[in-house]
């Protein structure tokens, strides 16, 4: 029988995806979901419990029904503007949360957990490429409350026969590349998305925020990293603290920069069409260049970003805006 893995937020972005990989690899995903920001839809690889992971009886009622070994956390709030504008909210979903999660984990006995950390919490780095002991400052309040995550884990381990993995992304971008799932924020703030609507005339145009960066074209710099590398990441660190291995807090990134307006050429290379951008003030809180060093990931998991190159995140992610992609490009 198929080991069972509570999956908080399955029915988003990441989460869905790693719903596949679980299955894929022989494990049944359960979702655990309030359907405040995820799809319904997207919950298409083992049960779903509609409920909120603040509430901890109904968290630990779907642990006990569904026989759980194992959890991979990632229901949170996710908008860094947002968090800005409304702290409390998020200290409440994603602190509240966690401490509601854990509790619910150590009185069902549960002793592992992948959580769905963020370069966030490194705020703006002194030297890039980013490594894991790179010193986490986060500058807004989502980075802190992930960094907040990653802490009540070490503290809770270190009097506990827990073990966690603490995954930071990098840019998630991409879909599913058997076109099952797809990415579905509302309202979309994330840049690959919205260069897709732009170039597939959704959107009239692509507002490029800030080109008087330090980096060689002026606009800022993100390591991208295909939704499904990502999955698979989660897959293998799942393994890790299964097979009774440490805690572990790694990186997940491709180690590749690539600038906004790298972007807009590859989708405009990609898709034939013309993307309409419009230069903008700088963001708030936007750090002009964010790479990870990946090379721990790999040691340690064995794991390295295989999707990840613009040319495939565009051509998995086209087909959910209506582009076609002229795959000689
Ligand atoms: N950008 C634009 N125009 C847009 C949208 C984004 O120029 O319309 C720029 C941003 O200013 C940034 C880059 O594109 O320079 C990437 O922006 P995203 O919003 O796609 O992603 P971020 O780099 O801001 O990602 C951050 C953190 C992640 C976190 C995520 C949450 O780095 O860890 O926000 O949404 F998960």
């Amino acid at each position: 029988q198929a080991s069972s893995i509570l999956v908080t937020g399955g029915a988003g972005f990441i989460g869905s995806h790693s719903c596949k990989a679980l299955k894929m690899a022989g494990y049944l995903p359960v979702v655990f979901d309030n359907l405040s920001t995820g799809h319904a839809e997207a919950v298409r690889f083992g049960p779903f419990v509609k409920g909120d992971i603040r509430d901890q009886d109904a968290v630990a009622a779907a642990i006990s029904k569904h026989k759980i070994t194992a959890i991979l956390h990632f229901a949170a709030s996710a908008y860094v503007g947002e968090s800005v504008q409304h702290p409390n909210a998020y200290y409440d979903n994603n602190v509240g949360g966690m401490i509601s999660l854990l509790k619910a984990a150590s009185a069902t006995g549960i002793k592992r957990i992948v959580f769905s950390s963020s370069c966030a919490t490194y705020g703006v780095p002194e030297t890039l490429p980013i490594i894991e002991t790179t010193p986490q400052r986060p500058i807004n309040p989502y980075g802190r409350t992930k960094l907040i995550g990653e802490q009540m884990l070490e503290d809770l381990a270190h009097v506990t026969d827990l073990t966690f993995a603490c995954l930071r992304y990098f840019n998630a971008a991409g879909a599913d590349p058997e076109g099952e799932l797809g990415e579905q924020h509302d309202p979309e703030t994330h840049l690959v998305p919205l260069a897709l609507m732009a170039a597939s005339g959704r959107r009239e145009v692509l507002s490029i925020f800030g080109d008087d960066y330090p980096t060689p074209d002026g606009t800022c710099i993100r390591d991208y990293i295909h939704v499904a590398d990502l999955a698979r990441a989660h897959v293998l660190a799942l393994q890790h603290l299964m097979q009774g291995k440490p805690s572990i807090k790694l990186n997940l990134g491709s180690g590749r920069g690539h600038s906004i307006l790298e972007i807009v050429r590859a989708i405009e290379a990609k898709t034939g069409r013309k993307l309409p951008i419009r230069i903008e003030p700088r963001r708030a809180g936007d750090p002009p260049s964010l790479t990870a060093d990946p090379s721990r990931a790999a040691e340690v998991l064995g794991f390295r970003a295989e999707l990840s190159s613009l040319d495939q995140i565009i051509e998995d992610a086209a087909p959910w805006f209506g582009l076609k992609c002229n795959v000689a490009a």
